[in-house]
């Protein structure tokens, strides 16, 4: 399918599907680290040549920016593909969907001229629903757990972005008090839902709040249910069986391009458990989450951050408090969409990326924010943990080993800037092609782009 409007990287005839060397099919793009990799850009390039966006876990903890010209969209809910018209998005069952932000974003895309209609965007009737007592049982949680006690003065918090995420996956599981999409559809069924579900919620709230010393303001479930109408005026035209929807388009042999939001190591059982969210986020997900099996997808675009950041919680054994550190956040401008937390920054971790990558099965690397390493003398990479003297290649599952390691580096040569026009991985300068190298071959899968800013033109492919 031509692009409906230019890339920036479209005077090459092939398709960028092509320059990417994916195989035909549906593909999945998936982070391989703590999040805030790039997948945006990407899906927003790639939802060019693909006929649907369907994103399969979290909701708006995640946050995506895209820019195309001089507009900047900030997306948290919407999967990328809305930027391009015509375009089938999903939100598929596996994610959770803040109401009022979703509806702040479909208004937000209209006003700019998009078309959001209930052609172009479908929101699964299995997907569950944030509600704002989510988030206050999200916040009052953190603070209940990191409180000084009887053995510990202080612990670290998970650090969540407080949108309600891990409560409204607890929900799920728990089945009893969760509220999904599909409830929206029949008022009356659910205000006796509520009705059942908000004193338990009330009861929990109030008992999170005693222990904390914080306020507590019991919900109304008829108040809810009278802030959520107007809410879901707007989502009904929207809800659909996904499911069905996506394997209609496979059967038509119309390309599917899964997107993943968080990271693999944000992944709840294979990520860096605790210090995660409560989605699968690897590649792993987005059957689950989207309900098409695993061998509809042949490629997974894993992408990289050309280093590493990580925000909230959990150790990061690559960081630097130092002033490298602090380069990389103010020339990445490494702060969080979602939070505007800062991040921390370091070298980049192959020994997590070799990790993610088999755990994710990438088939394909997209390594982006190269043009933010540009300038500085040498360049690290982690090529091994040290933990009580004996070098490991290995991943630990345990975060309190994680935070005991001592990486062990490999040093390359530095590269000069500015590479932001560079149309071709081949136009970079030979060190930075020396560090792609080396990253595809310790992970044993190609790099087919760098990314060298954040336009869609600034993008070196093949
Ligand atoms: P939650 O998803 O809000 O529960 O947060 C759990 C952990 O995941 C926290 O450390 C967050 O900072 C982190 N996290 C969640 N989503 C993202 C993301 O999209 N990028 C980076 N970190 C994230």
């Amino acid at each position: 399918m031509p692009p409906t409007e230019s890339t920036g990287i479209a005077a090459d005839p092939a398709t960028l599907i092509d320059r990417l060397g994916l195989k035909p099919g549906h593909a999945t793009i998936v982070g391989l680290q703590w999040g805030d990799e790039g997948k945006g850009k990407v899906v927003d390039m790639l939802a060019a040549e693909f006929d649907a966006v369907a994103r399969y876990n979290g909701g708006a903890n995640a946050g995506h920016t895209v820019v195309v010209g001089d507009q900047k969209y900030a997306l948290h809910l919407m999967p990328s593909g809305v930027l391009y018209p015509g375009r089938v998005n999903v939100l598929g069952n596996g994610v959770v969907i803040d109401p009022e932000q979703l509806v702040k974003e479909i208004t937000g895309l209209r006003e700019r001229g998009l078309t959001i209609d209930s052609s172009t965007l479908f929101v699964s009737n299995r997907a569950h629903l944030v509600l704002p007592y989510h988030k206050t049982q999200d916040k009052l949680q953190e603070t209940a757990y990191t409180m000084p006690n009887a053995l510990d003065q202080s612990v670290e918090g998970i650090g969540t972005t407080g949108r309600g995420i891990g409560p409204c996956y607890a929900d799920k599981a728990l089945r009893s008090t969760a509220v999904r999409v599909v409830d929206l559809l029949d008022m009356d069924t659910l205000r006796h839902k509520l009705h059942r579900i908000v004193p338990i919620k009330n009861a929990t709230l109030k008992a999170l709040a005693g222990f904390t010393g914080e306020p507590f303001e019991p919900i109304d479930p008829d108040a809810l249910l009278d802030w959520l109408k107007p809410l879901a005026e707007v989502l009904i035209p929207h809800v659909a069986d996904t499911a069905g929807l996506l394997h209609g388009l496979t059967k038509e042999n119309k390309r599917i391009l899964f997107e993943g939001a968080n990271a693999t190591l944000l992944d709840i059982d294979h990520g860096t458990y605790p210090y995660v969210t409560s989605s699968n986020c690897s590649s792993l997900g987005a059957h689950t989450g989207t309900g098409v099996p695993g061998h509809r997808v042949g490629n997974v675009i894993g992408i990289v951050k050309a280093y590493q950041t990580r925000v909230g919680g959990g150790p990061m054994p690559t960081q630097l408090d130092d002033e490298i550190g602090d380069r990389i956040r103010e020339v990445g401008h490494e702060y969080g969409t979602t939070t505007g937390r800062p991040r921390r920054c370091g070298w980049i971790d192959l020994v997590a990326l070799k990790y993610t990558a088999s755990v994710s099965g990438a088939t394909t690397l997209c390594v982006m924010l190269v043009d933010v390493l540009a300038d500085l003398p040498e360049l690290k990479l982690c090529t091994g943990y040290k933990i009580d003297g004996q070098v490991v290649d290995r991943f630990p599952a345990c975060s309190e080993d994680l935070s005991k390691i001592e990486p062990v580096y490999e040093t390359l040569p530095g590269f000069a800037g500015p590479v932001d026009q560079c149309k071709t991985i081949a136009e970079l300068p030979e060190n930075a092609q020396a560090y792609l190298k080396f990253i595809s071959d310790y992970l044993g899968v190609p790099v087919v782009l760098a990314s060298v800013g954040p336009k869609r033109d600034q993008t070196a492919v093949g």
